[in-house]
């Protein structure tokens, strides 16, 4: 009994050593903790309990056969964070460079069926060297199996990826198919194909971070949702990000209890929107007076930064918040900021996380660049996003609603339950000096100036629409957390379902 027992410890000390003392030195070096270190930092202490530590692979070829070390680079298991149940996959780059084989897939697969089985979120903790190379085509099949459990995990489980070392070929559409996507500064990368396959091909000399570290995936393509400057930075946030997320969609999301006043009121809000139509103020601001504590936990704050997407909670209950930002570009509609706000906007409808809008958009950008870049499409997606969505959806204009923006952005008409307006609200058509270049053609400056100024006594107000009942109440501006926070009440028993259809056609 004695020795079977020490066999067996024996066995987990031989996979807890991964690929040795010298390859976790090796690691360290790097900056990188170790695959078992990070999930020590990403789970409640003394929580994980691992599956499948003495998989190995079946590799004969290239020497393999002499070459097996339990596990086989990838830790996998389940364990807590603040109590919920997460089900984890974390790859050992001291392993075979944490590169995936036929059983390394299978590793993952198990874990990912037993969340979509029992509803809880999966996190990937990535650091690979891609296909294990030795085993080829298995290693493909390997990947396609991940993949297809990707899809079909989408929206039934929260999917979130942390890119902690190199994610390079098609490694990279796994997490590409996750609901975020978090990386580690200066220590990981996502390319489908790497620096060297580049020059090659297009003569461009380019270095690993800056085709696709955590910068470049935060700002320029947006692949990446929050860059972090180390491991600890990203699993502690990965942590306050997940206590958001609801188990699967099936579940609520959790109720974090606050001292936080519902109705509370904020008198510097009153004052938040400049006397200039024309003078920014930050939309973080209301954002922050408004939820619980000021917890927001922003998402793409690097990208798109003319609108705003990200969680905050409001009586302790998760909301999906997204704000035009008047200082960035005066808050206007363009390509990355609508296709950021609709993938926003569908992750919370398809968990049940209700969508609190908050309005001053200018309008859709004009020129060329966006016209042949596909803003048409492009915008629709947002369109597209918000008229679909059944969650609760909440909105409060504060200042331009404009045009074909002012619809786009949970009007009333897209199914808006409660739709609020500012008094400084102005929701028109377009701009008054706009309007009236277009009315009055051809008429002297001082003409213009005149209309312009009657134009905006007119319409620049949130009366007109509200005396249409497209704005159910203007509201002042200091009790927006306690509108909102009643709303969100009174919607908890919000029973809206689409036509039956096998799915949509998203314009992609
Ligand atoms: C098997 C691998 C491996 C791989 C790394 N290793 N990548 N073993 N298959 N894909 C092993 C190395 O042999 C080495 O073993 C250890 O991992 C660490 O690798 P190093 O090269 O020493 O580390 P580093 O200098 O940090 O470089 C990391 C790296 C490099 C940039 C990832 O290893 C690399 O370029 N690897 C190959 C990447 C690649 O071409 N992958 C296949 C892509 S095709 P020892 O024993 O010395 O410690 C693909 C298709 C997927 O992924 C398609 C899905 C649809």
């Amino acid at each position: 009994m004695t020795s079977t027992i020490a066999e067996l410890e024996r066995r987990r000390d031989a996979a807890r050593a991964g690929g040795g003392e010298k390859r976790v030195a090796a690691q360290h070096a790097k900056g990188k903790l170790t695959a078992r270190e990070r999930l020590d930092v990403l789970l409640d202490e003394g929580s994980f309990e691992e599956v499948d530590m003495f998989v190995e692979h079946n590799c004969v070829d290239f020497g393999m056969a002499e070459q097996v070390i339990p596990g086989d680079g990838v830790v996998t298991g389940s364990g807590t964070i603040n109590g919920r149940l997460v089900f984890v996959f974390s790859q050992d780059f001291t392993v075979f460079g944490g590169s995936l084989s036929e059983r390394h897939a299978q590793k993952i697969c198990k874990i990912m069926d037993m969340a979509m089985k029992v509803g809880a979120p999966v996190i990937g903790l990535n650091d690979s060297g891609g296909a294990r190379i030795q085993e080829g085509v298995a290693s493909l099949g390997g990947y396609a199996e991940v993949f297809q459990r990707n899809a079909l995990a989408s929206g039934v489980v929260p999917q979130l990826s942390l890119i902690m070392g190199p994610c390079a070929g098609g490694a990279v559409y796994s997490p590409a198919m996750t609901d975020f996507i978090f990386m580690v500064k200066d220590s990981s990368y996502m390319f489908v194909t790497g620096p060297e396959v580049v020059k090659t091909v297009t003569n461009e000399v380019v270095t690993q971070e800056a085709l696709g570290g955590a910068v470049t995936h935060t700002t320029k393509t947006s692949v990446a949702d929050v860059a972090f400057e180390d491991d600890i930075e990203a699993l502690l946030a990965a942590r306050d990000f997940i206590d958001f997320l609801p188990a699967s969609n099936r579940e609520a999301a959790p109720e974090r209890p606050t001292a936080d006043a519902w109705d509370r009121i904020e008198p510097s809000l009153d004052t938040l929107v400049p006397a200039n139509a024309n003078q920014p103020y930050d939309m973080h601001e209301l954002i922050r007076k408004v939820v619980d504590e000021g917890d927001f936990f922003e998402v793409q704050p690097a990208h798109g930064g003319n609108i705003l997407c990200g969680f905050g909670r409001i009586e302790g209950r998760t909301i999906g918040v997204v704000a035009n930002q008047p200082t960035v570009l005066a808050g206007v509609l363009d390509i990355n900021a609508s296709r950021k706000a609709a993938r926003f906007v569908r992750f919370c409808d398809a968990f049940e996380i209700p969508i609190v809008t908050f309005v001053d958009v200018p309008g859709f950008l004009p020129g060329t660049a966006q016209e042949h870049n596909g803003i048409i499409k492009h915008g629709a997606k947002l369109l597209f996003a918000y008229a679909e969505a059944t969650v609760p959806k909440i909105t409060v204009i504060t200042r331009k609603a404009y045009g074909g923006a002012y619809d786009v952005m949970a009007s009333k008409h897209l199914r808006g339950d409660l739709n609020y307006a500012w008094p400084t609200a102005e929701i028109a058509v377009m701009g008054a000096k706009g309007a009236v270049e277009i009315i009055f053609r051809g008429r002297t400056p001082d003409e213009i100036a005149e209309r312009t100024a009657e134009y905006e006594a007119r319409f620049a107000n949130p009366f007109v629409a509200a005396s249409k009942g497209f704005i159910d109440e203007v509201i002042q501006p200091h009790s927006t957390r306690r509108r909102i926070a009643l709303g969100l009440r009174k919607l908890r028993g919000k029973s809206l379902e689409n036509p039956w259809k096998k799915h949509d056609n998203i314009p992609l």
